[in-house]
């Protein structure tokens, strides 16, 4: 039989499939669900500073809303209750590390310079096995260039791998102008893994109801192809761990994955479209092709076919779009033919 094991962070992983950060890795018996589906490793869903920001507000609207319907009503609350701010996320993370034998994986994500900080350090005290920096952001400040964002996000991961003791990855998103160059600076400070890619939720406009609406946004299997393209890129060219995320709904995009050069990686919306035990059949899916091709370790056929083991200089580079290009009448006539 294959072995699937594999090290991540410097941690020991059963498999490489991570079930990545979302509402499902926030709910004890989900957790134990993907603990039982095979997971090798879970990200608990990010402690977002937005989210308790804006559960703050709403908590202190709700404490003052009746107080100039009379004038003895000060409040309906007793005085001085506040917002638990982070706490609650703390308590059940905390209540998921001690249910599960699987590494357990906090993932944070805040506004504030001194929120990553101290919740960084009030992650690690509820006992789970590493950090994820989830730097989820949108850029809204026309005045914010790109160079100081990220020099801020380097700044971030520097202080937290300085004062934290467990290994720190970092999540980032794909917009980066040269997401290698990022990587290899952020590198630099001392994290072990990087996430490729986080899914930003995209807002969209229902055109008959005129009105803004925000979908689910989850991907699909076409989406592999932008974090394959820099887990190519990227492997042997850092000594980080490459976790490769986005668009793995079965073994095909996860082996792809791990030819390209992972060391593991992230699934979200296949459990969400097909269902949690879904992770049984991916990691089935591996274990197959294993056999089938006679590996018997994933070492044996990780990074096969990054750039840097292949001798095609043009792999992961542009030569594909230009050979696209020359042939996409083909193509499109083609598709007329099926048509
Ligand atoms: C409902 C939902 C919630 C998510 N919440 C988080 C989160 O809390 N933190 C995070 O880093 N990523 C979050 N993500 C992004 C996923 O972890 C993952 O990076 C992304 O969905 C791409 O993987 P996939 O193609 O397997 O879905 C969320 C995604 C979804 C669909």
């Amino acid at each position: 039989m294959a072995q699937l094991n594999v090290e991540y962070l410097g941690l020991a992983l059963k498999n490489p499939l991570i079930a990545g950060a979302c509402k499902l890795t926030s709910n004890l018996d989900k957790l134990k669900q993907i603990e039982e589906a095979g997971a090798g490793a879970v990200v608990i869903k990010s402690i977002f500073e937005e989210e308790i920001q804006l559960e703050r507000f709403k908590f202190d609207e709700d404490n003052e809303r009746f107080d100039n319907l009379h004038p003895e009503m000060v409040n309906i609350f007793p005085q001085g209750i506040e917002h638990g701010g982070p706490e609650e996320h703390l308590m059940w993370t905390r209540k998921a590390k001690e249910a599960l034998s699987i590494p357990v994986i906090g993932s944070l994500n805040a506004v504030e310079k001194e929120s990553w900080f101290e919740y960084a350090a009030k992650l690690e005290q509820t006992g789970v096995d590493a950090l994820e920096i989830n730097f989820y952001s949108v850029p809204t400040q026309f005045g914010s260039s790109a160079e100081s964002i990220e020099n801020d996000q380097i700044a971030i991961a520097a202080e937290i791998v300085k004062q934290v003791k467990l290994p720190v990855s970092v999540k980032l998103s794909p917009y980066y102008t040269n997401p290698l160059n990022i990587i290899t600076r952020l590198s630099q400070v001392g994290p072990k893994g990087f996430v490729l890619f986080n899914r930003l939720f995209q807002p969209a406009i229902d055109i008959d109801e005129e009105k803004n609406i925000f979908p689910f946004n989850l991907s699909s299997p076409g989406d592999i192809r932008l974090p394959l393209r820099f887990t190519g890129l990227l492997y042997g060219q850092t000594s980080a761990d490459i976790c490769s995320s986005t668009g793995i709904y079965s073994g095909k995009e996860a082996l792809s994955f791990l030819l390209a050069g992972a060391t593991c990686f992230q699934v979200v919306s296949a459990m969400y479209t097909k269902g949690i035990k879904h992770i049984g059949a991916i990691i089935n899916d591996i274990q197959e092709w294993m056999s089938r091709k006679e590996y018997a370790t994933i070492d044996e056929f990780r990074g096969k076919l990054s750039r840097s083991k292949s001798n095609d200089p043009w792999i992961y580079t542009r030569a594909q779009y230009a050979s696209m290009l020359l042939h996409s009448d083909e193509i499109i006539s083609n598709s007329d033919l099926a048509a």
